[in-house]
């Protein structure tokens, strides 16, 4: 029948000493019994008790001998051992102390003092295996809400990304393709994990400045004026000052802030040359002129890859960094990759939509454009 009661290993070669040890503790527990170490081992081949009193002299293998082989096997070295022994000295108590037993108690024993250690003991042990339980239940939870912490975290970036996005329909997703191509050149460059998790971040929100740039200009076609262009180049710096103040584990402000700086100087908007420049964002230049000269513009269409691909070659050492070039060239299969979709932007489109479906909730809001989409 199973008992809840804690079990003890009595280990003594001498049978009256076993049999008052059983006598004083009889009722508060279950018992072992062996009388040298070799039955002691053949026990706890099938057992596993929670405590074991531990005769030093024993012939052949003496307790101490029989502790060590314990405290180095990992199946036993967490029961708790009290030596018994009739050796008094110091010495010999510090000595089965440092093998790792909990306790040393001397013969002649008295039933009082057994009892009270044992049951001390026995204690301690229960309150750490609730202590390991709580700690494992904590462990848990702590991983629950890191989790749920780090989903937030993400949905964050992507909700601030598309923030900048939803302004300019047709640079939606580039973000998501930079911080892409960003983090497979950093792989590439054998970056740490958490390196490449800040260029993944870095990348999503490295135009997030571009809110602070008229839609008008962002969208229209044609070239831009020197104004228009000065506005542009905002962007960075504009960028910056909202990331600064977020506390990033990362410099998520200054890569951005440096997205369109050039080795030799000719970037904007500071004109920092490649000292200066944290590889991260040397990284994020070269990701974002490949995503941009492959994707479509209102004032071209998206042209070959392979025109990136020269843009980029002709450009090492100038104005890309050449390390990054060359471990985004010698990763062949970083453009032709499968990448995720990215989020759907909200477009004008959709918006029509959901006027055109719901004509009594807008047409106070939007009269004038109402009745247009009626017509
Ligand atoms: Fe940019």
């Amino acid at each position: 029948m199973k008992t809840d009661k804690p079990t003890i290993l009595v280990v003594d070669d001498n049978s009256i000493n076993i049999d008052l040890l059983l006598d004083i503790l009889k009722g508060d527990y279950r018992f072992g019994v062996a009388k040298n170490g070799a039955k002691a081992f053949e026990y706890l081949e099938k057992n596993k008790p929670d405590l074991i009193l531990l005769d030093v002299m024993m012939p052949e293998m003496d307790g101490f001998e029989v502790c060590k082989i314990l405290k180095s096997d990992q199946r036993f070295n967490d029961i708790e051992i009290i030596f018994i022994t009739a050796l008094s000295d110091s010495k010999y108590i510090a000595q089965g102390f440092d093998m790792g037993a909990v306790d040393y108690i001397t013969k002649p024993f008295k039933a009082a003092e057994v009892k009270a250690r044992v049951s001390t003991h026995m204690s301690i042990k229960k309150m750490k295996e609730s202590l390991n339980k709580q700690n494992v239940i904590l462990e848990e939870q702590v991983k629950d809400k890191t989790a749920q912490l780090q989903e937030m975290f993400n949905a964050t970036v992507c909700g601030m990304a598309l923030m900048a996005e939803t302004r300019d329909p047709y640079t939606a997703g580039h973000q998501h393709r930079v911080s892409q191509f960003a983090c497979d050149i950093a792989i590439q460059m054998g970056l740490p994990d958490d390196q490449v998790e800040s260029i993944r971040i870095s990348g999503l929100l490295h135009d997030i400045g571009k809110i602070r740039i008229p839609v008008s200009l962002l969208n229209r076609p044609g070239k831009l004026l020197k104004a228009e262009w000065e506005l542009i180049k905002m962007h960075p710096m504009v960028g910056y000052k909202i990331l600064k103040n977020i506390p990033f584990p990362w410099p998520i402000a200054d890569i951005v802030y440096q997205h369109h700086e050039r080795i030799d100087g000719s970037g904007y908007p500071r004109g920092l040359t490649g000292k200066d420049i944290l590889l991260e964002a040397k990284i994020m230049a070269v990701a974002d002129v490949i995503e941009a000269i492959s994707a479509h513009r209102p004032y071209r269409p998206a042209l070959p890859i392979e025109s990136a691909l020269n843009e980029i070659k002709n450009q090492k050492g100038s104005l890309f960094d050449k390390a990054v070039v060359d471990s985004f060239l010698s990763g062949a299969d970083i453009l032709s990759k499968e990448y995720p979709p990215t989020p759907t932007p909200i477009n004008d489109d959709d918006l029509i939509e959901e006027e055109r479906n719901n004509p009594e909730k807008y047409s106070a809001i939007y009269p004038l454009r109402n009745s247009s989409v009626k017509n």
